[in-house]
């Protein structure tokens, strides 16, 4: 089928090309030059496994493309997939001005009945939006179909080729019939199909990212405890998990959830709640806590080694919002550098992709080294943020030697207390009580 997908980034790319990799004819658009040239050259605006894959690979035989000229691009296609930036608006709620800035520019340009698949993530209602966008400026058929991504990101190319289910939600048969057949070859290797109205669809993708925050924030909250308590969060976490009706994801206790969705999916829709008049007062409290839960690890600092941390030397492994991305959109890192910089220390900071991304948003005083064990020379104390594999299993005695202090803050309980110790360091988990 012969596809357009509007938007390039972690969605629309990873989107794009993972269409094309099923059998589709699909061309990726962009109003953002630059990235649709570092395409054009064979080059990726981001990191995301897997697309140095399947992303030259379909380029070469002719499945994917990608342009600037959305009105070319739309006109030839049977189905157009929005995938543009809903970041937050002034007011917390989905700022959709991309949103409808493309849905105006589909109706200028479509000249068959087109399905319209609303794929960034979008307050309930938005779909009727579009539609009524579109059809105030056209007289040509279309239908608007809302199928919300679940991709993660660093996974997101197997998450997309494999997903555990697909939801769409679908005004006509006509238009459902045009999604199944887009999804056949993902269907027929087991995804789940979940067919809804348009509405159930939009606020299944908030609900269920809001229900993945609020079991990291409950989680965060037992963590504190724990460390109060005595208790190990790591125990409980695997005592709980383990319990069939709980199940055993989403269920780390650390420094807080960031990224390009879920601070920003909880935010909305707690705006969308409190424009129909009902209280979310959970995540309302998901959403505290998680702010509450950055500055956990930088208050223990300085009351460890401060108040002032002015002279003091601190080492932060891992800046990106979790592993295996460069996306630094909301990352806990940047509250925690921060606070750390205003209270005196000296930061230096690693990360094995993101330095890119980090600079235009990273306190500008903390210093980038490419190397974690060089971050640490010196340092009175190491704090890791980010999970990634490279910090997994360090020398803790080349770590302890190069150290200036000793103290190991794990913000992601990522670490083995006795292996930290026997190199003579001091570990401080989240909720290891200790
Ligand atoms: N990133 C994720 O992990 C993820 C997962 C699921 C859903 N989503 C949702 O998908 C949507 C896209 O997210 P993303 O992370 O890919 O965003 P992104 O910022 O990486 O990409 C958005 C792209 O849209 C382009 N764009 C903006 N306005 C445009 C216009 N008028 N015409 C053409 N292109 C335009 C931008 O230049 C940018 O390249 C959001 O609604 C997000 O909430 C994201």
């Amino acid at each position: 089928m012969q596809i357009t997908v509007i938007g390039t980034g972690y969605v629309g790319l990873v989107g794009g090309a993972c269409l094309a990799e099923i059998g589709h004819q699909v061309t990726c658009v962009d109003k953002d030059a630059k990235k649709v040239q570092t395409l054009l050259d064979g080059g990726l605006p981001i990191y995301e496994p897997g697309l140095d894959e399947v992303v030259p690979k379909n380029v070469e035989v002719g499945r994917l493309h990608f342009t600037t000229d959305l009105q070319s691009a739309v006109r030839s296609a049977e189905a157009v997939y929005i995938a543009v930036g809903t970041p937050p608006g002034a007011d917390g709620g989905a700022d959709l001005t991309a949103v409808e800035a493309v849905a105006a520019g589909i109706a200028d340009a479509i000249e068959r009945y087109t399905v319209v698949i609303v794929k960034s993530t979008v307050p309930v209602g938005t779909c009727d939006r579009v539609r009524d966008i579109i059809a105030s400026r056209t007289e040509t058929d279309f239908d608007v179909v809302s199928n919300p991504e679940f991709l993660r990101e660093g996974v997101a190319v197997p998450d997309f080729l494999d997903p555990d289910r697909i939801v769409i939600g679908v005004p006509s048969d006509r238009a459902r019939e045009v999604l199944e057949r887009i999804n056949a070859p993902l269907l027929e290797k087991g995804a789940a199909l979940f067919v809804m109205d348009v509405r159930s669809s939009e606020l299944t993708k908030y609900a269920s990212n809001s229900m993945l925050a609020t079991r990291i924030s409950f989680m965060n909250e037992i963590a504190k405890l724990c460390d109060r308590v005595g208790a190990d969060v790591e125990h409980v976490r695997a005592g709980m998990g383990s319990d069939s009706r709980i199940g055993p994801a989403f269920l780390r206790a650390g420094v807080g959830y960031g990224g390009s969705c879920f601070p920003k999916d909880v935010q909305a829709l707690l705006r969308t709640a409190g424009s129909a008049g009902v209280e979310l007062q959970v995540l309302d409290a998901v959403e505290r806590a998680n702010e509450l839960q950055k500055h956990y690890l930088v208050d223990r600092i300085i009351t460890e080694l401060g108040p002032s941390l002015e002279g003091k030397r601190i080492a932060l492994w891992g800046l990106s919002f979790k592993p295996d991305t460069d996306d630094m959109r909301q990352a806990p890192s940047l509250t925690i550098v921060e606070r750390l910089v205003q209270a005196g220390a000296t930061v230096m900071v690693t990360d094995p992709v993101s330095e890119h991304t980090a600079a235009g948003e990273l306190d500008t005083s903390a210093t980038f080294m490419a190397d974690p064990y060089a971050a640490v020379e010196g340092a009175d104390a190491l704090l890791l943020v980010t999970e990634w594999s490279q910090y997994q299993d360090p020398d803790w005695a080349r770590v302890a030697s190069l150290m200036r202090g000793e103290r190991v803050y794990d913000g992601r309980n990522l670490y083995t207390p006795d292996e930290v110790m026997a190199a003579g360091l001091q570990y401080a988990g989240v909720g290891r009580g200790r």
